[in-house]
């Protein structure tokens, strides 16, 4: 239906292939995506924002794969926002429909069975905020630049921004960045508790990774379990999110992991987790 309206991939680089504007590297269980535009500082277009989608459904279905990093290619910019040329001439309902592609692939990430991390290597603007604020932590070098912009374009945040920021970082903060348009820089995103942790650029990804591996080696229906219950909880009142929590937590003594996890505690031994 309304999507239809926004398959154009105006903004994407001629000659690049469709299928590098993502690209995919694995360092054993942790799969490693790059947005990948250089030439627009990563910025999404249409069909940037189905390959993340495409890419996150794949890692989504590999079993060999128990944690997702996210970054951007280069060393300037994570992603610096939609793809302004593509956004340019858009009429309401087109605008819309790219506001729903983007949103969409966004949740199908923060709804990604497996933990996710935003190794955000550069300028996090607009859009490309909002993909990192899909991920579940967020950590940055510290020479990123954040900020939501879209208010000095006349438009505003529009794959999630303005719920997820309130959300994050409460609505006084959220409503002045958004209200602004301003930059921040990474130290006050990290004063903000926007993103976990600053590291020297060359230390972001290792960081990143190694984060992604501690998640990998934990029982993975465990992890998957936790990441839906604080997801979910952060939309309900505390009585409900507490009874989340009670039958999520019930329903991990029927896997194989939660036996395997105790057993290997008792016999101090490393626990050999099958996602059972
Ligand atoms: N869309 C399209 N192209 C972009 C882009 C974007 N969001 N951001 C950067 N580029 C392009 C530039 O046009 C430039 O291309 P050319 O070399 O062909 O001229 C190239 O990337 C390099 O950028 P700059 O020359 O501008 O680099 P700089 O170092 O001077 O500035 C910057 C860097 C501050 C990030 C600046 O590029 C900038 O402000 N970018 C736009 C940021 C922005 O407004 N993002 C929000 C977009 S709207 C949105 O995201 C809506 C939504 O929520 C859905």
């Amino acid at each position: 239906m309304a999507e239809a309206t926004v398959v154009r991939s105006e903004g994407s680089d001629p000659g690049q292939a469709s299928d590098d504007l993502v690209t995919r590297e694995d360092d054993g269980a942790v799969a490693i995506l790059r947005v990948n535009r250089p030439k627009a500082l990563n910025a999404l277009d249409a069909a940037t924002l189905r390959r993340i989608g495409e890419r996150i459904a794949e890692v989504g279905a590999d079993d060999a794969v128990r944690a997702l990093v996210l970054t951007g290619s280069g060393t300037k910019a994570f992603v610096a926002g939609a793809d302004i040329a593509a956004l340019r001439d858009m009429n309401p309902e087109q605008a819309s429909a790219f506001s729903r592609l983007g949103g969409g692939v966004f949740r199908q990430l923060e709804r990604l069975g497996k933990p996710t991390l935003a190794a955000i290597n550069g300028f996090a603007l607009g859009g490309g905020l909002e993909l990192a604020l899909g991920c579940d932590v967020l950590l940055a070098a510290d020479h990123a630049k954040f900020g939501l912009p879209e208010v000095t374009l006349g438009v505003i945040p529009g794959f999630g921004g303005t719920q997820r920021m309130a959300r994050l970082i409460g609505a006084n903060a959220a409503r002045l960045w958004v209200m602004s348009g301003e930059i921040f820089s990474a130290q006050e995103a990290l004063r903000l508790g926007l993103v976990y942790s600053l590291h020297e650029p060359e230390a972001l990804l290792p960081a990143a990774i190694a984060w992604a591996h501690k998640m990998a080696s934990r029982g993975p229906l465990a992890v998957a379990a936790a990441k839906s219950v604080i997801d979910r909880g952060l939309d309900l009142g505390l009585d409900a999110a507490i009874e989340l929590e009670s039958q999520a937590f019930g329903q991990c003594f029927a896997t194989a992991d939660q036996r395997e996890g105790m057993d290997a505690f008792l016999a101090k031994r490393r626990p050999e987790f099958r996602g059972q």
